[in-house]
Parts: C-alpha cells; sequence; structure tokens
C-alpha cells in the first residue's frame, strides 16, 4: 500500500521549513562513464595498507585536502560527527607511539585469543609501531558520541559509527589519489588518545592513520581480495 505524501507541517509541526536548491548533477556519456568507473576501481585496487614509512616531510595543505575529502561524507541528520587530529609534532608522535606500544605490548603478549592471533598471522604485525614516529602524519579519527554545547548541555547525534566509518572511506581514497600511502591502525584500547590530545568528552578515538610516502623497499603481505561473487548479489538469493 502506498500512502499519500504527507505536508511537511503535518510530520514536523511547528517546525521552519527546511530550505531546498537545486541538485547540482553533470550527466555523463555511457562510454564516459564506463571508462570513468574502470579507472577509478583500477585506481583503488592499487591502493595497499603501508606499515612501512618514509620520514620525507608532507605539506599541511595535503592532509587538510584529505581531511576536506573526508568531510564531504553522508553522515546521519548530517551531524559530520567525525573529527581529524592531525599530529605532525615529534614529540606528540613520541608520546602516542609509546602509549600505543604499551597497550599493543599488552595485547599481543597477553591479551590476543588465539582466534585474533591467526588471523593476524598472515600479516605478521606485532607492537612495534615505528610508523607513529616515521610517519610525518599521524592522523587520529575521532567519533562524536553525541553533541556538546557550549554551556555543557548535551544531544543526540545518530549513525555516528557508520558516518566516521564512511568518512574514513573517502579519507583513505583522497590520500591514494593524490599519491601517499596510510595505515589504518587501531591501538587497542585507544582512550590514551584522547588523553594525549587534549579531547573533549564527547569524543571516543577510532582509528590512528599515519599518511605519508612509503618507506624505499617497503613490502606489503601477499593478499587476496574476494571476487564479485563472492561479495555481490543481484536480487533475492
Ligand atoms: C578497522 C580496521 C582496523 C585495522 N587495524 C589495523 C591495525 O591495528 N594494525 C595494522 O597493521 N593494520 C590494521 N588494519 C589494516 C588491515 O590489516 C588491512 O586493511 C588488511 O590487511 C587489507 O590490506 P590492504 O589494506 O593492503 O588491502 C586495519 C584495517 C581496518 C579496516
Amino acid at each position: 500500500m502506498t500512502r499519500p505524501k504527507p505536508s511537511f507541517q503535518e510530520l514536523y509541526p511547528g517546525y521552519p521549513e527546511p530550505v531546498f536548491e537545486p541538485l547540482v548533477f553533470h550527466r555523463l556519456p555511457p562510454q564516459e562513464m564506463q571508462k570513468r568507473a574502470e579507472a577509478f576501481y583500477r585506481e583503488l585496487s592499487a591502493r595497499r595498507t603501508t606499515r612501512h614509512f618514509s620520514t620525507e616531510s608532507v605539506s599541511r595543505q595535503l592532509i587538510e585536502l584529505a581531511v576536506l575529502s573526508a568531510g564531504t561524507a553522508p553522515s546521519g541528520a548530517h551531524r559530520q560527527p567525525w573529527r581529524f587530529v592531525a599530529v605532525q609534532d615529534p614529540e606528540l608522535k613520541r608520546r602516542i607511539r609509546e602509549a600505543a606500544e604499551e597497550e599493543e605490548f599488552r595485547t599481543y603478549t597477553a591479551r590476543m585469543p588465539e582466534e585474533w592471533r591467526a588471523a593476524l598471522a598472515p600479516l605478521g604485525t606485532d607492537y612495534v609501531k615505528e610508523h607513529l614516529t616515521d610517519a610525518p602524519w599521524v592522523v587520529v579519527v575521532f567519533r562524536e558520541k553525541f553533541g556538546l554545547r557550549p554551556d555543557g548541555s548535551t544531544y543526540k547525534n545518530y549513525y555516528t559509527t557508520e558516518s566516521v566509518a564512511i568518512a574514513v572511506g573517502l579519507f583513505i581514497a583522497a590520500v591514494h589519489h593524490m599519491g601517499l600511502t596510510t595505515l589504518t591502525h587501531t591501538p587497542n584500547p585507544m582512550a590514551f588518545l584522547g588523553e594525549l590530545l587534549g579531547r573533549p568528552r564527547n569524543e571516543e578515538a577510532m582509528l590512528v592513520l599515519p599518511v605519508g610516502y612509503p618507506a624505499p623497499g617497503a613490502q606489503v603481505p601477499r593478499l587476496q581480495r574476494k571476487a564479485l561473487r563472492e561479495i555481490f548479489q543481484v536480487d533475492a538469493g
């Protein structure tokens, strides 16, 4: 059954009418669409998580552009619940590394269940996190769990994890597209990041993304990506 469309005032009594503007949309010829789709996929296929970074510097403008790209992500109720804290101060990076390695050491040597160890074995990761001091930028992504007004009162945010994850996906794609590389790092637990970076109580660190050039001779684990038939279904299975 399809229902008649309600008026705005019926659903939102007392709220001001939203402001609309024409959608800007450039329709492309089908051949051009195919060409672009293939080129974009080829480009993304070449992305790899890098764990060895060169110490070569990267301009702040490039990091800002990656963050601006991330900030174009859709978000639940347009709350944009992401904060990107870009760290370049060597002393601060050193402190982040020290705290992260402390937690990671405990994880790898005591806390890690066997199933998790088995999942990580093909990657060969360990508790020494050189990337946190080698990469010129370490971008820490925070999720705004709820909104905080200047007077200290709070308001609800929606789908914050999903929204921040989408934004980070765009950030990673932007970094790759501009000719740099990154690592999606999740030190566990990572509460120390909020304290070290002076973030407010409504934010929670979600990911750490060192950004830079790969170290000369950097290697990555040989991995296989799932085939289309394994990740895609059309209509009911
Ligand atoms: C949510 C998330 C958390 C991750 N955490 C870590 C991590 O803590 N340390 C690490 O070395 N790699 C981490 N990775 C990277 C994955 O291991 C990597 O993406 C995966 O092995 C596939 O490799 P690729 O990115 O080169 O395709 C993480 C990736 C994601 C998406």
